[in-house]
């Protein structure tokens, strides 16, 4: 039996590709699929209040358990009624479960069949995360959805190497199945298997077979070639049940989101569009602008014309953002996320026009005006 309150409902499926379009039900409201998902990896996105990313049409936000553990911990959280309660926030919540954060940030890992052993990147502690330790975090957290805790191989590694550490996942996602325990939390399984087309296959049917609220493809996005990355999708999706929300982990460029969507895919998220806006690159329908760059210290348009964001409806010039990113002004952080991310979560998958306007991918942008993609 699923999780009490979440589930997935598809209305359309497109005719000529495996994108569709749904409804996610949670505890804490409904969201339209495809989605993007802002990460506040310390329960805050990034200079925004959560009324300003609801603003955006965000339906979820993610944190990180990582980050969480450590401050200000999963049992002050909890001791707080839970991550919502705590940042004030009344939408959906997603928690990563560590399995990547662990590899990216911390010191001087150890892996066991027991779990990962590592040094805090704040303090240099060491800590031990474990299958059973990860869903008493999450649970405790109390987000809407929960990652299983997995690893994330780095890229390239040998199909040997690969194929221990793909199983070595699949026995972790079925120790986390058991040791979580709480009816209204939604867990999701993990696909990893690398580069590797068997292993991914395999990963995703072993998980598949497992009854989880919802799957992932994780192990992406880390430095591998564009058109590898396309494959690792491809491998993996193609075994997860049609029913369940299928969620591509890390991912945030734009060919990739709507390489994705195309294959079935619902769910995204990365830091990639705050984490852009606050160096001052915003994403519009003509590729990256670079608001930093002296030929805008002069220029009295706003961002994007048509963008429907709070600083391009408000009129914000390119002039005045230029001067605050200049400035590192905390305001003009906040409007360059705010664009950013209202960029990516105007994805209205019912509307074939609203794709292309975002992508700075040629050839993608060419196959969507072509009517490859046809949701209705
Ligand atoms: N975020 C991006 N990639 C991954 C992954 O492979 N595993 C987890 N847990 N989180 C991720
Ligand atoms: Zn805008």
């Amino acid at each position: 039996m699923g999780a009490q309150g979440f589930g997935l409902e598809i209305l359309h499926k497109d005719a000529h590709c495996q994108a569709r379009t749904g409804i996610l039900h949670t505890n804490h409201g409904d969201v339209k699929l495809p989605m993007f998902m802002p990460v506040g990896t310390l329960m805050t996105v990034k200079y925004l209040s959560p009324e300003e990313v609801k603003a955006c049409g965000s339906g979820v936000i993610l944190a990180n358990t990582y980050h969480v553990s450590l401050r200000p911990g999963a049992d002050l959280v909890e001791k707080m009624g839970g991550v919502q309660k705590f940042m004030h926030y009344d939408g959906p919540m997603l928690t990563d479960s560590g399995g990547f954060q662990v590899w990216s940030l911390a010191k001087n890992k150890g892996i066991t069949e027991e779990g990962i052993t590592f040094k805090s990147h704040l303090d240099g502690s060491t800590l031990h995360f474990t299958p059973e330790s990860v869903m008493d975090l999450e649970q405790k957290i109390g987000a809407d959805i929960a990652m299983c805790f997995d690893e994330c191989a780095p890229y390239p590694v040998t199909h040997e190497y690969m194929e221990q550490s793909m199983e070595r996942t699949l026995r972790w996602a079925k120790r986390c199945l058991k040791a979580h325990t709480r009816q209204d939390q939604a867990l999701f399984g993990i696909v990893q298997g690398g580069a590797f087309e068997d292993l991914r296959n395999r990963c995703a049917q072993e998980l598949a077979s497992l009854p989880f609220d919802g799957y992932s493809i994780g192990g992406t996005s880390i430095g591998e070639p564009r058109e590898v990355e396309y494959q690792m999708v491809s491998y993996a999706v193609k075994y997860l049940p049609w029913e369940k929300p299928r969620y591509l982990m890390g991912v945030g460029s734009i060919d990739m989101i709507l390489d994705g969507i195309m294959k079935g895919v619902d769910m995204f998220d990365c830091v990639l569009p705050t984490r852009l806006g606050r160096h001052g690159a915003l994403m519009t329908s003509h590729g990256r602008l670079n608001i930093k760059s002296a030929r805008y210290i002069e220029d009295t348009r706003p961002i994007e014309e048509g963008c429907d964001c709070y600083a391009c409806k408000n009129n914000f010039s390119r002039a005045y953002i230029h001067h605050l990113i200049k400035c590192d002004e905390g305001f003009g952080l906040r409007l360059c996320s705010i664009h950013n991310i209202l960029r990516l979560e105007n994805y209205d998958a019912s509307n074939e026009s609203t794709y292309y306007y975002t992508t700075n991918d040629v050839t993608l942008a060419t196959g969507y005006a072509s009517g490859k993609i046809t949701l209705n």
